[in-house]
Parts: structure tokens; sequence; C-alpha cells
């Protein structure tokens, strides 16, 4: 019992009390800050991935309220607290929380946050700001670079994609699959908006593997040509009907289902590595390889 009590110690856990317990003791109800189950999720996150994160970056801090029971739990991790807006928040107490003004689309800035802050990269990040699809991508693409090996990234309220009162979300309609599969469609349509297209799209970085030879069959000459065929229907009813070639075709060379699924501005070497990417309702954890 000691022996276990010393190794959390050693990890930086506070051992009298967990995430969720010190969040209820400080919680306001205010809607604006997190609900307390997503402290449960965190928590849970953490324990499966065996971290004890020693360096924090939080972006969205308010009125502090998450910002404190991090601090509390994880008493000797360096913590970074970025808002727009910088607050009066008595952070006396909370020696290890380092409160900074940065915009998260500010990449310049946030980046070097990031390099002065954690050298040897990041353990846990929580973007809880703008909620906007399109800055938190922003931010994303700033700061999963400096998240180590193992390191986990939370992207909360993801579900605001899906409110048409919010500035990019949209209303959810299901896609209507055809009974058959006589014509296999290349697309499954899906909701994309905001938030919802952002967390969506963290789905091709757990797919370098299929992306790296995709991209390692568009080198060679016969594939492009096949490729280019497969853009004409007729000549793919021609395939089709025609069960040898077809495996012949997707067999030997692999024909991609889809080519535009890799980022144009980014090689595959330089493309995020996800080891998991977990969805629950309201939060997105994206766990780097
Ligand atoms: C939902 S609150 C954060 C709540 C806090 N993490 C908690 O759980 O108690 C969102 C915060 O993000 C900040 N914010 C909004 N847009 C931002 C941006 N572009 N860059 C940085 N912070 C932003 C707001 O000022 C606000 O304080």
């Amino acid at each position: 019992m000691v022996f276990w009590n010393l190794s959390k110690v050693q990890r930086g856990f506070n051992t009298m009390s967990s995430l969720l317990e010190l969040a209820k003791s400080n919680y306001s109800s205010d809607p604006v800050t997190k609900p307390l189950r997503y402290y449960e999720i965190y928590e849970q996150a953490l324990r499966e991935e065996g971290l004890s994160p020693k360096f924090i970056l939080e972006i969205g801090v308010y009125e502090g309220e998450s910002t404190k029971a991090l601090a509390k739990c994880f008493p000797t991790a360096h913590i970074v607290a970025v808002d727009l807006n910088l607050r009066k928040i008595d952070f006396s107490g909370y020696e290890n929380v380092h409160y900074l003004q940065c915009d998260q689309t500010d990449s310049a800035k946030l980046q070097s946050i990031c390099r002065d802050n954690f050298p040897d990269g990041v353990d846990l990040v929580i973007d809880d700001a703008s909620h906007i699809g399109h800055l938190s991508r922003l931010t994303f693409n700033s700061v999963f670079p400096h998240v180590r090996s193992g390191g986990l990234y939370i992207i909360e309220d993801w579900g605001t994609g899906y409110w048409d009162t919010w500035m990019d979300g949209g209303r959810f309609t299901d896609s209507i699959v055809p009974g058959s599969a006589d014509k296999i469609a290349k697309k499954i349509p899906s909701h994309h908006f905001g938030m919802v297209g952002f967390v969506k799209s963290l789905v091709d970085y757990t797919a370098t593997d299929d992306i790296a030879k995709n991209q390692a069959v568009a080198h060679r000459l016969t594939s492009r040509l096949i490729l280019y065929a497969g853009r004409f229907r007729s000549l793919r009813n021609i395939v089709e009907r025609m069960p040898r070639v077809k495996l012949w075709l997707t067999g030997v060379h692999n024909v991609p289902a889809n080519t535009q699924n890799t980022p144009k501005s980014l090689s595959h070497a330089e493309l995020p590595r996800l080891k998991s990417l977990k969805f629950f309702p309201g939060v997105c954890i994206a766990s780097k390889a």
C-alpha cells in the first residue's frame, strides 16, 4: 500500500483526490465551464494511457475552474493556461499555473509558448476555447506537433457542429444509404459542419498506413493510368464485368478508393500520426503515436 502511494506521488498524481472529486469541490455549475462528466472522461483516458501529465496546455480558461482542478490533481505538473481575454483570476496557491494571453489562431505565439514551456513535448492539451471548427483546426495544426508520443490532445464540445444556432454549426440530417449494393457509391454522406467536420477530419491521421500505400501505388506509371481510367464510369463498368481483371487491378495494384483524403499541403512524412482517436459525447481525444 505504501509503495502504491509512493509511486503515485512520484508520477505526479494528487493521491488524495481524483480529478472528478477535485472538480466537484470547485464546481460553479456555470454553463460556460465544462460539465463534470468531462472530468470523468479525462480521468479514464489518462488511466487507459497510463499517463500522469507533467506538462499541460489548456486553451480556453474562462474563470479558471478547470485550470484549478488540473493544478490540484497534478501538483507537480507545469500547466500553461491561455485565453484570448485575460480575466482577473486568483491563482494564488496554484504556483504550477502560468496564465497567459494568447489567441488560439496565433500559430507563431502558440508554437513559441510550446517551445519555451515544453521543450521535450507536452503530455496533455485541452482545447476548450472558441469551439469553432476552423479555429480549432488551426490550433491543432500549431500545437499537435509539440505533443509528445503517447500524449493526449483533447477537443471539447465538438457537438456545437450540430447546432443550427452555432456560428459554424448546422442541423443534422441522417444520410440515406441505398438498400441495395448493385452500384457502389464512393461517398457516404456525412454531417461535416464546424467542429464535427474538424474532428472527423482527424480520422485521416489514423489511416497513415493506408495513405502511404496509396501514395506508393500512385507513383507507378501503370497505377497512375489505372487511377486515371478509373475516373471514367464506362471503363469502370467494363472492369466490374471482368472479375479476374478487377482482382488483378485491385489485388496487384491496390487501386485506391479515394485519393482526395490526403491533405494537399502535407507530404505523407509530415502527416500527424495518431495512435487512437476516441469519441465521447462532447469530447474527442486524439492520442499521439
Ligand atoms: C468554455 S470557456 C472555457 C472554460 C474552462 N476551460 C472551464 O472548463 O472552466 C471558453 C474560453 O475560451 C476563450 N476563447 C474564445 N475564443 C478564443 C480564442 N480564439 N483564443 C483563445 N481563447 C479563446 C474565451 O475567452 C473563454 O474564456
